[in-house]
């Protein structure tokens, strides 16, 4: 279990515990977080559940596949530190993490 902040577009903090095991994406979505779209359910193939990875947690996780840094070049809002949520797998370790979430999807 892992304690995840999602901050959205407007400011607004919500902390959710995501279970180990899942994905941040299933997580974000199964705890009513707004603006992950994840139109591929999580096949790694729409890049509607891009996230901006707070800078001092970037380093600190898994680092991306080369499919997914493919798809990340279509993400809206595109950052250094973007992930695809549905690519990063909860773990104890990602207890504390802070990501933002982009104004669009796209
Ligand atoms: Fe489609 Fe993550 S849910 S790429």
């Amino acid at each position: 279990m892992a304690k995840i902040k999602f901050i959205a577009a407007d400011g607004t903090e919500t902390e959710i515990n995501a279970e180990n095991g899942t994905s941040l994406m299933v997580a974000a979505v199964n705890n009513g977080i707004k603006g992950i779209v994840a139109e591929c359910g999580g096949a790694c193939s729409c890049a509607t559940c891009h996230v901006i990875v707070d800078p001092s947690w970037y380093g600190k996780l898994t680092p991306p596949a080369q499919l997914e840094k493919d798809m990340l070049e279509f993400a809206a809002e595109p950052s250094e530190t973007g992930r695809l949520s549905c690519q990063i797998p909860v773990t104890d370790a990602l207890d504390g993490l802070v990501v933002t979430v982009p104004s669009a999807q796209y």
